[in-house]
């Protein structure tokens, strides 16, 4: 049977592709964002396979194979599409879909529709006089209705069964209730509601289903926060509260908070690109979904020492995904939402925009490590600094910082610029053959002979690709149908990919290559992995675009070229329980 387009999404995510290659390959070497190992698939001495963790592929230079997580593990364990995805799933502990042979919806789609059904129940006890405390609390908060709804934020009210009684009445089990953590067992075997009294936080996922619950006292309480347990739909470590409003962001940046009341407060002043790790310290998990969404992260987290430690530690793990990094920290408040409340939305934004190079903070990061009084403390940060700042395209401030580094451990300002130079040179020389491999690279691949693949007009069919490549990175690039017509495309491969690419975009999908793999046949994949793994520039995008349509020789698509109705319904799917609650 075949497996839903979501589904093999979910299970590369909850595969990331570089541990489960790593099992198999040791990958070292690391080139820009991608790791590098010896070839499982063909005997070689230097490596040149490579796995690009943010895309999810793998892709060998030398034997010029490549896929999802999937087809890795087709391949190296000889296993057919459906064998491959049972044993990833197994390996991830994720269940099967449609495994039994029961009539009654599976079991995560029950989860999900009850969780659904509790959010609205939660989201109309908001409006009834048992909610006045709630309403009370959210106009402390400086909550606005209008907020609520976009949230789907909602009241649990204090009562033992109340959510229970409803839900019963709706159809649904005590078993289901427990499964999806809405209710505890009691001493003597019946259950009750978890949540009591409680402003509740629905957690939405990016597909739009609401996955689990985040319940906070009405004032001062303890525990301040209960959150849903882990359950079949919900995972902490793979979520993060505010995604599904933030994804839809066109800031360009995604702003990590630590509180769910800073996520809403944020929302609520413009910035609606902010999300929070859900109580947790950031995980790779939540940093790679980020990813997905923005190329930029600014971290705002608390100005006490714990945020201060949340934020060294969130770091890495946002720049091993090549994630651009900024960190804000909000003075003289404790948090984001108490400072929008007490300075505004404007000097929010000012600071966002203050901390754009991020170089005093990362200096600042970096002394911390040394005792700048000894000496050898001085050269190791000196070292240090030097790379930061050689890592600054414009002269002028490297300048500047050199100058506010020499001051800060006492020596010559000489000193450091020359090690600025040099670092800097280094750089650009690292940088100039890294482009040039590219280069040789890019005339060799020019055909796939190794795949069996002929282009009839290399010309046109380089346009072609890029046009993909182009659709991978930039998806919002292509919406209203802004795409050369698949019709035109003189490689029936490549049309075939961009075809298939472009039916998950109109379903409201991301493109990726476990979802592809079922539609492409073996080589389709291969190439489109090829493709896929190659860097493009975000800056001309729209640019790069307009030419490869000219050189294809394509009327671009047209309105009606695009299934609107499908394109529509994906996006009414994906707008989340707040939308609709009215209805
Ligand atoms: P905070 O204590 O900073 O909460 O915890 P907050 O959301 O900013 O709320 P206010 O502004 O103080 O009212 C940050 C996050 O840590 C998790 C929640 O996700 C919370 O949003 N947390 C906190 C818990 O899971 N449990 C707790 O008991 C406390
Ligand atoms: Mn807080």
């Amino acid at each position: 049977m075949p497996f839903s387009a979501e589904y093999l999404q979910e299970l590369s995510e909850r595969n990331p592709i570089e541990e489960v290659v790593g099992e198999y390959v040791p990958l070292t070497k690391r080139s820009g964002q991608n790791l590098f190992g010896l070839c499982p698939f063909h005997s070689e001495k230097t490596p040149s396979f490579s796995v690009s963790p943010g895309k999810g592929i793998y892709h060998c230079f030398g034997c010029g194979k490549g896929g999802s997580v999937i087809n890795f593990i087709m391949e190296i364990e000889r296993l057919s599409f459906p064998e491959a995805v049972e044993f990833l799933a197994r390996r991830a502990g994720m269940p099967l879909p449609e495994r039994e042979a029961d009539p009654s919806r599976p079991k995560r789609e029950r989860l999900l529709a009850l969780n659904r059904e509790a959010a609205r129940f939660f989201y109309s006890q908001l409006s009834t006089p048992g909610g006045e405390a709630a309403r009370e609390y959210m106009r402390r908060r400086r909550i606005s209705q209008r907020t609520a709804t976009n949230f789907g934020l909602g009241f649990a009210p204090e009562s033992w069964d109340a959510l229970t009684l409803a839900m019963k009445a709706a159809g649904y089990t005590e078993r289901e209730l427990y499964d999806a953590g809405l209710v505890k067992r009691g001493r003597r075997g019946g259950v009750y509601d978890a949540f009591r009294n409680r402003l509740m936080f629905p957690v939405i996922d990016v597909r739009g289903n609401v996955v689990a619950f985040s319940g906070r006292v009405l004032g001062d309480g303890e525990p301040k926060y209960l959150n849903s347990p882990d359950t079949p739909v919900f995972s902490k470590s793979h979520n993060l509260f505010g995604l599904n409003l933030a994804k839809k962001s066109i800031a360009g940046y995604i702003i990590l908070v630590e509180g769910n009341i800073d996520v809403v407060s944020l929302h609520q002043a413009g910035f609606d690109s902010a999300v929070a790790s859900l109580g947790t310290s950031l995980t790779a998990e939540q940093a790679r979904l980020l990813s997905r969404y923005a190329k930029q992260v600014v971290l705002c987290y608390d100005a006490d020492a714990a945020g201060r430690k949340a934020s060294q530690r969130a770091i890495p793990i946002l720049e091993k995904l090549e994630l651009a990094v900024r960190v804000v920290t909000v003075p003289g408040s404790k948090d984001p939402d108490e400072f929008i409340k007490a300075s505004g939305a404007e000097a929010f934004r000012a600071l966002i925009e203050d901390s754009e190079n991020g170089v005093e903070y990362r200096l600042q990061a970096a002394a911390s490590g040394y005792d700048l009084n000894s000496d050898s403390g001085k050269v190791g940060y000196l070292k240090e600094a030097a790379q930061i700042l050689s890592a600054l395209p414009d002269p002028v401030a490297r300048e500047v910082y050199s100058m506010r580094v020499a001051e800060q451990c006492s020596v010559a300002e000489d000193a450091v610029r020359d090690a600025v130079k040099q670092a800097y040179r280094r750089r650009a020389a690292t940088a100039r053959r890294r482009q040039e491999r590219m280069d040789t690279r890019a005339e060799q691949m020019a055909q796939p002979r190794d795949l069996g693949i002929r282009y009839s007009d290399p010309r046109s069919a380089a346009a072609e690709e890029g046009v993909i490549s182009l659709l991978q990175a930039s998806p919002e690039l292509f919406r209203g149908g802004a795409g050369p017509k698949p019709e035109s495309f003189t490689s029936p491969e490549l049309r075939h990919i961009y075809e298939s690419m472009l039916s998950l975009i109109e379903r409201g999908l991301d493109v990726g290559a476990a979802a592809l793999g079922e539609t492409l046949s073996l080589e389709e994949t291969n190439l489109y992995t090829r493709i896929a793994q190659r860097p493009v520039s975000a800056a001309n995008a729209r640019a790069a675009l307009a030419d490869y349509i000219k050189r294809i020789g394509a009327a671009p698509r047209s309105a009606e070229d695009v299934d609107l109705n499908a394109f529509a319904k994906a996006k009414q799917e994906t707008k989340g329980y707040g939308g609709d609650s009215h209805g």
